[in-house]
């Protein structure tokens, strides 16, 4: 079962051509066939959630949205203290993965938490602002990222935090003082490999993060790949307040 559904991931990700005219028909084309493996198979790819969650505040009566949050698992990261927020949104454009996710809250019987069919570009909570906003392995496959990060400014209240992890690389010449350096061969293949799915590991979108938030906390780290021997992927974890 596990084998099976693991090829069945495989196929999607490194054969099954994406097709779809708009941007959210290329997203629901690509994860229709993999939407029930799909948790399974990320919770090894896809690092670094963990930590990110355990080190987020979780405000009691707050709003958190959760862009590009898919099936919801990271919902379940925060465990008890989900039951402290006022309501936590699920934002995605995949229906398919959106099915996941209203399945997860049904069983879970959390009534506080919605998922909802709309673009991290744009969705605007009735509450009219949030107090924390997640992007988990979001920001590279959303094609206007930088309209991403500014939206989720704009919609987070002052003294809001920010939370995000993804893969990425870095720049030739590092952004700042102390930031990591990754050679030509990480620079080049790993935008390279995932750009096949139309995941965009970016120099950009941390340097982006670090100029819009005030940062809280920066860890830049390198994780093992299913199925890849020796491959090391570069990926960060970011938090970032924006000032009262
Ligand atoms: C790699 S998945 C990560 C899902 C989830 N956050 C996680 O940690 O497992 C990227 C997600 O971003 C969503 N996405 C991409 N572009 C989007 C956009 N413009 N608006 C909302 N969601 C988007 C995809 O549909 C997909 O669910």
């Amino acid at each position: 079962m596990g084998l099976i559904s693991d090829l069945r991931i495989l196929y999607h990700l490194a054969l099954h051509p994406i097709r779809g005219a708009t941007h959210a028909e290329r997203l629901d084309n690509f994860y229709r066939g993999q939407a029930e493996g799909y948790d399974t198979f990320r919770e090894r790819l896809l690092r670094g959630r963990d930590e990110l969650w355990a080190a987020l505040p979780v405000p009691a009566g707050g709003v958190w949205l959760d862009l590009g949050g898919g099936t919801g698992a990271n919902a379940e990261r925060l465990g008890e203290r989900i039951g402290a927020l006022r309501k936590f949104y699920i934002v995605d454009l995949a229906p398919s993965l959106l099915a996941i996710a209203r399945r997860r809250i049904a069983q879970r019987g959390w009534t506080h938490v919605e998922a909802v069919e709309a673009d991290a570009t744009e969705f605007v909570p009735a509450e009219g602002a949030a107090d924390v906003v997640t992007f988990s392995y979001s920001l590279t496959m959303i094609p206007d990222w930088f309209a991403a990060v500014d939206h989720a400014w704009r919609v987070l209240r002052p003294g809001g935090h920010i939370g995000v992890v993804d893969f990425y690389v870095s720049r030739k010449h590092p952004a700042a003082p102390g930031m990591a350096r990754h050679g030509w061969l990480t620079r080049h293949f790993w935008p390279a490999w995932f750009g096949g799915d139309n995941v965009f590991p970016s120099p950009d979108h941390l340097p982006y993060l670090l100029r819009r938030f005030e940062p809280v906390s920066l860890l830049e780290n390198r994780a093992a790949v299913p199925y890849l021997p020796l491959a090391r992927v570069p990926y960060y974890l970011f938090i970032g307040l924006k000032p009262q």
